[in-house]
């Protein structure tokens, strides 16, 4: 028997939604707002579908008011958005760009006015192009450039802001940005990757630091994509225990322990591969965590040729779906791992969204609403067996710019009209409100 989400979640638990800056905000170039990485990509031929770009997105710069009042009206009480860097500090270096941060400041202003708590990322991967043009993420420089702007954001939303993520995804800057090539910056070169990851994680520690040490109540966290990898057979064990080494010890296990996976540091020996590592970075990786974000979408099963194996149920993008391993996730980091309050920071698919037949009828996006119910009940269920979750954020708000594949997959609760921008809710949205009021009237 399924648990009735209604009747389990506690009064603390957090109900809310996610987006990130380049995603929605669109006004790529108003307000002394200079290039990010995404802005170069998206104008290389082929690299994004449909040559779709963030320029415009869901026009949020604009539209910011509205917007919130209409997160406001889905009775949620926790709004995730990133900030962009380059809007903030132009080139990713020197003073602040005031107006980019009187932005931000009226945003949360207006959120906090409608009774919904901010909470902010820092890195959702729009890192300024200048950064990249010295070398990127792979050079050691950058996580210094990153704690100088994420001090510069906290300092002036502090006083509001009690939620900071330093990074979303290091596992997808690192991997797709300078491994796979389908992600700015598009670089195809494993090495720079993994030294990549290993300064993301430097950043994030040294931010939080330096954050920290401002004073202050504050959370600091960071968010990470886990992706469980199954084994399909005994054969395949192997290969499933170094994509679980790639994919989630990588950055677990120093963040948490204080050490890299020594059987994922002895796989990139044997590529040739060492980590830029320097006396005193494990530390500062390790630095305390107030709160782990989990962005959760799928579990892989995965088979030694490399072959994929898909059979259940799959979202649009053809991503499998899979709640029961958000459970067993979520225990195993409960059973295997320091205690650490967590927060899934996204859930969410894309569906085919079917457009109505009538002008009244709204998006019957009953799959969506199937989907986030399975994973919301796996979340009870891990909560059941110990596993100390306290939140659960839906991605996303609207639909919006779905990084290299332009903005075909809709994962919004909130439809937006790519010719006038129009705002429709989606039956999930009103099912998401109706859940969370439940929630809180128990
Ligand atoms: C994770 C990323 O953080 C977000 O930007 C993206 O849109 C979703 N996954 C869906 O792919």
């Amino acid at each position: 028997m399924p648990h009735d989400p209604m009747t389990t979640f506690p009064a603390y638990f957090r109900w809310g939604v996610a987006t990130s800056a380049y995603q929605i905000e669109g006004a790529a170039r108003e307000d002394g707002r200079t290039d990010s990485i995404w802005d170069t990509f998206c104008r290389v031929p082929g690299a994004v579908a449909n040559g779709d770009t963030g320029d415009v997105a869901c026009d949020h710069y604009h539209r910011m008011p509205e917007d919130v009042a209409l997160l406001a009206g889905l009775g949620v009480d926790t709004y995730r958005f990133s900030i962009s860097w380059p809007r903030v500090q132009p080139g990713g270096k020197g003073p602040a760009n005031e107006k980019g941060l009187d932005f931000y400041d009226r945003l949360v202003d207006e959120l906090l006015a409608s009774g919904v708590d901010p909470w902010v990322t820092l890195y959702h991967w729009d890192l300024p192009q200048e950064l990249e043009d010295a070398g990127g993420w792979p050079e050691r420089d950058t996580a210094w450039r990153f704690a100088d702007y994420a001090e510069l954001a906290f300092a002036r939303l502090q006083d509001r802001v009690a939620s900071w993520t330093t990074l979303n995804e290091p596992w997808c800057v690192a991997m797709y940005g300078y491994a796979d090539g389908m992600h700015a910056p598009g670089h195809r070169d494993r090495a720079a990757a993994m030294h990549a990851v290993h300064h993301l994680l430097l950043a994030h520690g040294t931010a939080v630091d330096r954050m920290r040490s401002a004073g202050g109540d504050h959370h600091f966290g960071i968010t990470l994509n886990l992706t469980p990898a199954i084994p399909r057979t005994e054969a395949d064990v192997e290969t499933a225990r170094r994509a679980d080494g790639f994919g989630i010890r990588m950055y677990l296990d120093p963040l948490l322990r204080g050490h890299y996976p020594s059987d994922t540091l002895a796989d990139l020996a044997d590529e040739g591969i060492t980590l830029p590592v320097e006396p005193g970075d494990l530390a500062a990786i390790a630095t305390p965590l107030d709160v782990l974000g989990v962005n959760y979408y799928f579990t892989e099963t995965v088979r030694a040729d490399g072959a994929a194996v898909r059979t259940g149920p799959t979202t649009a993008l053809g991503w499998p779906i899979t709640p029961a391993g958000l459970t067993d996730l979520l225990v195993r980091l409960h059973r295997e791992y320091p205690p650490i309050p967590i927060v899934i920071t996204e859930n969410g698919g894309a569906f085919p969204d079917e457009k109505p037949t009538t002008t009244e009828a709204t998006i019957d996006d009953v799959d969506r609403i199937a989907f986030l119910r399975e994973h919301i009940d796996a979340v009870a269920q891990a909560r059941h067996q110990g596993c100390d979750v306290r939140g659960y954020f839906v991605w996303t708000l609207f639909d919006n710019f779905e990084w290299a594949h332009g903005h075909g997959p809709t994962f919004g609760l909130v439809s937006v009209d790519r010719t006038d921008q129009r705002r429709t809710l989606k039956r999930s949205a009103h099912w998401y409100r109706d859940m969370i009021t439940r929630n809180v009237s128990i």
